[in-house]
């Protein structure tokens, strides 16, 4: 590994892979040297001549081989994260792993363990946690801005109407919670820095058992309750709001994953000079904040920072504590689904 330059392959022809392919050609310290594809080498470099890949191959052990990659971003199909994570840590490939990292907290232990056995470093793709408004919010709640955080909702929906699409499939582990309802647990999470004591989850599901929609509730041992809402089956929609005792906090764009979009926070507080209202009429003692994030792309951050991460510059931004946290909390919260019964943590 040179250390200006890290040498990236793609394990999969994944769709997601052209948010990364660009930064990592743009780079000032990435390479994109190898494609590898699971369907052969004509798929393989067919896609390398497109993005203009120098290297393709028609099997992901084949890359893994290549002792000039340094880092695979792992782009496969979330029940496919962890044993290609290991298979890719044992390679000793530096590994970016698609969220959600995996599907059960057991094998998010056998990924660390592996990445640990053989010197590598793993970080999950949860690129809204690298983009700057994520971070920069997490140091205002943390530092009291709008005092004690009582409850936090954010929902993300879309409509889903590609048959066949691996969300859908449930041994590829298909399901709205993994797919984007990982997100706003991720964020609330963050926002509070801690894990939920105790989840309760509901399930709408389609064929083979995934879930289409899902509500779930998750409470923290500071008093804090988190809300959010999941779904393939509705309009697009992404928010976030945070209620805290002292103000409130709402995300347009919380899970910021369109790339060159201005997204918007607006933080609302109790004038510290003037007493709060009987009956909810205290909002017209509001000040306002609005902070605003332009052209931000957060795959750039993501890359950029599992860079900073390999080279020893800098701690991973998202540590294997925090995703084993997150994979945790969506593990409990189908269980409840399952069962129909609150899960403690
Ligand atoms: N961070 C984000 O913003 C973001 C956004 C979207 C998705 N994601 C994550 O990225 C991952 C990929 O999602 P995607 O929507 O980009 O996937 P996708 O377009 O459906 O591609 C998945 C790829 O995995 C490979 N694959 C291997 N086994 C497969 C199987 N049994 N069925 C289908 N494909 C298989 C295929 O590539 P080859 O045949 O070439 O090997 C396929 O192209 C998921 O983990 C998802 O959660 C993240």
């Amino acid at each position: 590994m040179s250390p200006k330059s890290i040498r990236w392959g793609l394990l999969s022809t994944a769709r997601i892979n052209e948010r990364l392919i660009p930064v990592i050609q743009d780079g000032a310290r990435s390479e994109l040297l190898a494609v590898a594809s699971g369907s052969g080498q004509d798929k393989a470099a067919r896609y390398a001549t497109q993005w203009h890949i120098p290297r393709a191959y028609g099997s992901y052990e084949a890359l893994l081989a290549d002792p000039e990659v340094d880092v695979v971003y792992l782009s496969l199909p979330n029940a496919l994260h962890a044993p290609w994570a290991i298979r890719a840590a044992e390679a000793g490939k530096h590994i970016l792993c698609e969220k959600p990292l995996a599907l059960t907290a057991t094998e998010v232990d056998h990924m660390a363990a592996a990445a640990q056995r053989h010197g590598v470093l793993l970080q999950e793709a949860v690129m809204m946690r690298y983009h700057q408004q994520t971070i920069e919010l997490q140091q205002r709640v943390a530092s009291g801005a709008i005092g004690e955080v009582r409850l936090i909702r954010g929902l993300f929906t879309f409509t889903l109407d590609r048959p066949g699409d691996i969300r859908l499939n449930p041994a590829l582990g298909g399901g709205s919670i993994w797919d984007l309802g990982s997100y706003p647990v991720s964020f609330m999470r963050a926002m509070l820095g801690a894990e939920p004591v105790e989840v309760q989850g509901w399930q709408t599901s389609g064929e083979g058992g995934v879930d289409l929609s899902f509500a779930g509730q998750l409470r923290f041992a500071s008093g804090a309750q988190t809300q959010f809402f999941s779904s393939f089956q509705a309009v697009p929609q992404a928010n976030a709001e945070l209620i805290g005792s002292t103000g409130t906090i709402h995300l347009d764009l919380p899970y910021v994953n369109q790339v060159g979009v201005t997204s918007k926070v607006r933080i609302s507080r109790l004038q510290s000079n003037r007493s709060s209202g009987t009956f909810g009429d205290a909002s017209s003692q509001l000040e306002e904040e609005t902070l605003t994030y332009e052209n931000v792309n957060a795959y750039q951050a993501e890359v950029e920072a599992m860079v900073a991460s390999v080279l020893k510059e800098t701690e991973p931004v998202v540590s294997l504590a925090d995703s084993r946290g997150n994979i945790a909390a969506l593990e409990a919260l189908c269980l409840s689904a399952r069962e129909n019964r609150p899960v403690r943590l």
